[in-house]
């Protein structure tokens, strides 16, 4: 059957995995065909999310991608056959700017910064990717539009890592390479509930969502699905906005 956002015969690579929005990614990517490497640093989750997968032959690796020596040995470990990756893995971190030190931010930098764009570094040196390939990075409305206090860092980290799709979408084109974002508003994942907030001010939060509910990792990743088909090969250096409207008010 006719299907533009098949990823049958596609090799894809998800940071991440182990939780919220890069375990629905793989689960929602192996229902679309494709076979899936997964990565995170907690084995036991991975495993989990693993055992949620459609179809078999998927791999998985453990990774602490906050340490570029650990990237260079995972990248070497790789089949050279990845036809696109989903960069999910992020931390957050609620901090007003007074509390913040090299420290912290370094944390939140090598996570949601460093991390990804090491890793396209690696993966493209070492010719892992297929021509066509398309790399998808997990971004957020917070490094675009929805400033909110303590949220500096995180926020920061996150424009950074836009502003480089844009650049490396640029670069790699010429390897057919296609590089674009998706920036999720609040999505119900563990990465929420560890952020402290009262009922009251959880209730007055959703209220500022125009479809009255925080997103589900599932939504984030069938988008990323979208970007990883064949479906979208002319699309390059943009990104989604995936925040139930969020961000228009
Ligand atoms: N949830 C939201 O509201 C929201 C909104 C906008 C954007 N996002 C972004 O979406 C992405 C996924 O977040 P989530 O909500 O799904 O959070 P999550 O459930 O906490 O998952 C985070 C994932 O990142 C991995 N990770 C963290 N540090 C890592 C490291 N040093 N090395 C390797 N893997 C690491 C974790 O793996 P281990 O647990 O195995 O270490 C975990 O699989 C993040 O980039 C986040 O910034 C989330």
């Amino acid at each position: 059957m006719y299907n533009p956002f098949s990823l049958i015969g596609k090799t894809i690579l998800v940071t991440g995995a182990s939780s919220g929005i890069g375990r629905a990614t793989a689960v929602e990517c192996s229902k679309m065909g494709a076979k899936l490497i997964l990565t995170g640093r907690n084995e036991d989750r991975l495993q989990q999310t693993l055992h949620l997968l459609e179809g078999d032959d998927h791999l998985l690796f453990s990774c602490d991608l906050a340490q570029e020596d650990d990237i260079k040995v995972f990248c070497a470990q790789l089949p050279n056959n990845i036809d696109g990756i989903a960069h999910c893995a992020g931390i957050s971190s609620l901090k007003p700017i007074i509390g913040l030190n090299t420290q912290n931010l370094q944390d939140i930098f090598c996570t949601n910064y460093y991390a990804p764009v090491l890793l396209t570094k690696y993966l493209v040196k070492s010719k892992k990717l297929q021509q066509g390939a398309s790399l998808v990075y997990v971004g957020s409305i917070s490094g675009i539009s929805n400033v909110a206090t303590a949220l500096s860092a995180y926020g920061s980290s996150k424009s950074a890592l836009n502003s480089f799709v844009q650049y490396a979408a640029l670069e790699l084109a010429g390897k057919h390479i296609r590089c674009n974002a998706v920036l999720p508003g609040r999505i119900e994942t563990s990465l929420l509930q560890n952020q402290t907030m009262s009922e009251e001010d959880l209730q007055k939060d959703i209220a500022k969502y125009p479809l009255h509910r925080y997103g589900t990792p599932t939504e984030v990743a069938q988008a990323i699905v979208y970007l990883l088909s064949d479906a979208t090969r002319w699309i390059t250096g943009t990104s989604i906005t995936i925040d139930g409207g969020r961000s228009l008010i």
